[in-house]
C-alpha cells in the first residue's frame, strides 16, 4: 500500500502532540510532507517550539515544519491553557528543541506544495482552528480544490459544544475561517466532539501505552494522563449520568481516519458556521437532510471505534 501523502496543521496542544506522535509514528503509512502550525489552545510561538520537540522526540526532523497565523482571521485569539497547560504540552518540560521551523511560511508551503503535487493526492488533516486553511483558500482557491480531501477536527452537533454550550473550540476560536472552509468547494471529512466523544483515553489505555516504554509512548502517555487528571468539571461529556472515562482522544482521531478510514462512519451533510450572534458563536449547524441542506458540503463523522484508535497508537508508538 502506498504511503499517503499528508500535511498536518495543528495548535499543540496535549491531544495535538497525540496526533503528531502517530502520524510521526506510522511512519510507512504516511508521507509526512510537512507540518504547519498555527495560534491555538497557545500562542503560535508556542505551538510551533511544541511541534519541532515533538518531532525531536519522534525522531523525524526529515519532517519540515512551517509556522502559521499568529492570529485568527479576524478575532482576538482565545488560548485554551486550562486543558493544554500554560506551555501547551500539560506539564512535560518545554525545552527548545534542537531543530526549528523552516523560514517558509505555512500558507507559502501550503500553496507550492500543493501546487507541484498531482490533483487528489495530498490530503490536508487540520487539528487546530482553520486560520492557516482559510488564507490558502482566499489566496489559491483554486489550489486548495486540488487537495484530495481535508480531515478537519471540529464543530459539534449531538454534544453541543465545549468552548461553550453551543461551540467546539477549533470552530470557535476561529469562526469566519472555518465559514470559508466548509464553503471552499474542498472534500471535506469533519470529526466534531460527536465522533471524538467516544474515544476517550482511559487510564487503562495510559498504562497499555506506558508499557511500549519508547519515546513516543511515553510522551503520548504524559499527554493522556495530564488530560485525565483535569478536573471533571472540564471533562467533556454530555451524560451526567455517565461521568467521563477519560478525556477525549480528538485530534488522533484525525489521523486514525486517515490509518484505517473503516474504523470510522460517515454521513453527508451541510455544515453552517455561526458568525455573527454573541451567544452561538462558532455554532455547527449540521443538516444531512438534502431537501433542507440543498447543497452539501462535508461529511460529518457519526461513529468512532475506539478500539481500533487505541491498536493504531500501540502499533504505531512502539
Ligand atoms: O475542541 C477540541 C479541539 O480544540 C482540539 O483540537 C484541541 O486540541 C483544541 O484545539
Ligand atoms: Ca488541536
Amino acid at each position: 500500500m502506498n504511503p499517503i501523502p499528508l500535511i498536518l496543521d495543528c495548535d499543540p496542544g496535549v491531544d495535538d502532540a497525540v496526533a503528531l506522535a502517530l502520524a510521526f509514528g506510522a511512519r510507512e503509512r504516511l508521507e509526512l510532507l510537512g507540518i504547519t502550525t498555527t495560534a491555538g489552545n497557545v500562542d503560535l510561538a508556542k505551538t510551533t517550539r511544541n511541534a519541532c520537540l515533538i518531532r525531536q522526540i519522534m525522531g523525524r526532523e526529515d519532517v519540515p515544519i512551517h509556522a502559521g497565523l499568529a492570529k485568527p482571521l479576524s478575532r482576538d485569539p482565545i488560548i485554551a491553557d486550562d486543558f493544554h497547560g500554560p506551555e501547551g504540552l500539560g506539564d512535560y518540560p518545554a525545552s527548545p528543541p534542537s531543530l526549528g521551523p523552516q523560514s517558509t511560511d505555512a500558507v507559502s508551503f501550503l500553496i507550492q506544495t500543493i501546487e507541484t503535487a498531482p490533483a487528489n493526492t495530498i490530503s490536508l488533516a487540520v487539528t487546530g482552528p482553520l486560520t492557516n486553511i482559510a488564507c490558502l483558500i482566499q489566496q489559491a482557491p483554486a489550489t486548495a480544490r486540488r487537495l484530495r480531501q481535508i480531515v478537519l477536527m471540529g464543530g459539534a452537533r449531538r454534544e453541543g459544544g465545549n468552548i461553550t454550550a453551543s461551540a467546539e473550540y477549533n470552530i470557535y476560536a476561529d469562526p469566519e475561517a472555518a465559514d470559508i472552509t466548509f464553503n471552499s468547494g474542498c472534500n471535506i471529512v469533519a470529526f466534531g466532539l460527536d465522533a471524538t466523544h467516544q474515544v476517550r483515553g482511559t487510564p487503562a489505555w495510559v498504562e497499555a501505552i506506558a508499557r511500549l516504554d519508547t519515546p513516543g509512548a511515553k510522551l503520548v502517555a504524559e499527554m493522556l494522563a495530564f488530560s485525565n487528571a483535569l478536573p471533571a468539571n472540564l471533562m467533556d461529556t454530555s451524560d451526567p449520568d455517565q461521568p467521563a472515562t477519560g478525556a477525549p482522544l480528538h485530534d488522533p482521531c484525525v489521523i486514525a481516519y486517515l490509518l484505517a478510514p473503516e474504523a470510522f462512519s460517515l454521513r453527508p451533510c451541510r455544515i453552517e458556521v455561526e458568525t455573527t450572534s454573541t451567544l452561538t458563536r462558532g455554532h455547527t449547524a449540521v443538516e444531512f437532510r438534502k431537501a433542507v441542506a440543498g447543497e452539501f458540503n462535508a461529511n460529518w463523522v457519526w461513529k468512532a471505534n475506539p478500539e481500533a484508535v487505541l491498536s493504531l497508537l500501540l502499533r504505531y508508538l512502539a
